[in-house]
């Protein structure tokens, strides 16, 4: 029995960072009204870094893979499967993962998309420890990547404020040892009118909107309620108490959420990695961003336990448990 083992990791965020004041000032312009102070008391972002207009997520994505597989010091020709998780693709297809692989430079490894929003991250991750168990790969790229920025109405300062772009990256390898311990993934489509982006494209049209559209306090509730229900069943399953964890890698959406879900599991707060503050939510991109923030700086170190978490559209949850 092979386990996943977490060897390298990578994050990019495009240069361009926009400060809380700066996009109030921006805002005020088309007579929207908001501010620092809002938006740092409701969601404790600061800032967070846009793409440049015709900048693509397969872009962000390749630069946050060549750092992940330069510290696992793994060439790309190694890689057997390529899992990128998005909803920002590049285009309607091929997939984003397979625009990658050719810009790394693989040829042959199983590449796809998945498509689980802000806990796409997370599906992926369990996705590609279930192939590297089952024997079906043995050295994997998993890459959450967006360009949330073109996604967005700038006119709505209920959603505009509160995303940014990025991407991150992990290699995992198959090892005698864990590893992933554990995962759990969880979704309820009938939820899925608190946060979507319902466009399409239909005889070569758009139809429908294809903004993103946020019912936030439905959304706030939701996320503590089932993040709290899934770290504590992923513990069980994998036989840990949750005094164990060394680190929380929560998806970044909100440090309120965050704060509430580290005292609901009591978590210290000095175990709990934030990112938010600087990135903003970067959808599928924010827990591999924060996770290679925490690794680089030092914080994450081998053989500790860490517990990485997903929530948003579909509505999708998820949690990884990982020795790293
Ligand atoms: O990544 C997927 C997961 N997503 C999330 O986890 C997001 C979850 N939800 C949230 O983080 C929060 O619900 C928000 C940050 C989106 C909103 O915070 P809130 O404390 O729930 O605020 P609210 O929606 O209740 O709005 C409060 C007030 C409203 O004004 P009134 O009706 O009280 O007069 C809004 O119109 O704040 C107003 N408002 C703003 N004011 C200034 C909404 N957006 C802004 C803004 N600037 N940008």
């Amino acid at each position: 029995m092979s386990y996943a083992k977490i060897i390298g990791s990578g994050g990019y965020l495009p240069p361009r960072v926009v400060s809380n004041d700066e996009l109030a000032a921006e805002l005020a312009t088309r007579q929207i009204e908001t501010s620092d102070t809002w938006i740092t008391e409701r969601t404790g972002i600061r800032q967070r870094h846009i793409a440049e207009p015709g900048v693509t997520t397969s872009q962000l994505a390749t630069e946050a893979a060549r750092r992940a597989l330069d510290d696992a010091g793994v060439n790309a020709e190694e890689l057997d499967l390529i899992i990128l998780a998005t909803s920002t693709p590049d285009y309607i297809f091929p997939s984003t993962a397979c625009l990658v692989q050719a810009k790394l430079g693989n040829k042959g490894a199983a590449a796809f998309d998945v498509q689980a929003v802000c806990s796409g991250f997370v599906y992926a991750l369990a996705t590609a420890d279930a192939f590297i168990r089952a024997g079906r790969a043995k050295t994997a790229l998993v890459i959450g990547a967006e360009v949330f920025s073109g996604i967005l109405d700038w006119n709505d300062r209920s959603t505009c404020v509160l995303f940014g772009d990025g991407a991150g990256a992990v290699v995992l390898r198959a090892a005698e040892e864990p590893g992933i311990l554990d995962a759990q993934l969880n979704a309820d489509g009938s939820q899925m009118k608190i946060l979507h982006a319902a466009g399409n494209v239909v005889g070569g049209q758009v139809t429908g909107d294809p903004f993103l559209r946020m019912d936030g306090q439905a959304v706030f509730k939701m996320a503590v309620t089932s993040l709290a229900n899934s770290a504590q069943s992923v513990c069980e399953r994998a036989g840990v108490a949750l005094d164990e964890i060394d680190w929380f890698v929560p998806h970044q959406a909100n440090v309120r959420i965050i704060n509430f879900l580290g005292r609901k599991l009591g978590l210290a707060e000095e175990k709990v990695v934030v990112t938010v503050d600087k990135h903003a939510n970067t959808s599928a991109a924010s827990v591999p961003l924060a996770l290679d923030a925490a690794r680089r700086d030092g914080r994450i170190q081998p053989g500790q336990l860490v517990l990485m978490q997903g929530v948003g559209g579909g509505f999708t949850w998820g949690s990884v448990l990982a020795r790293m």
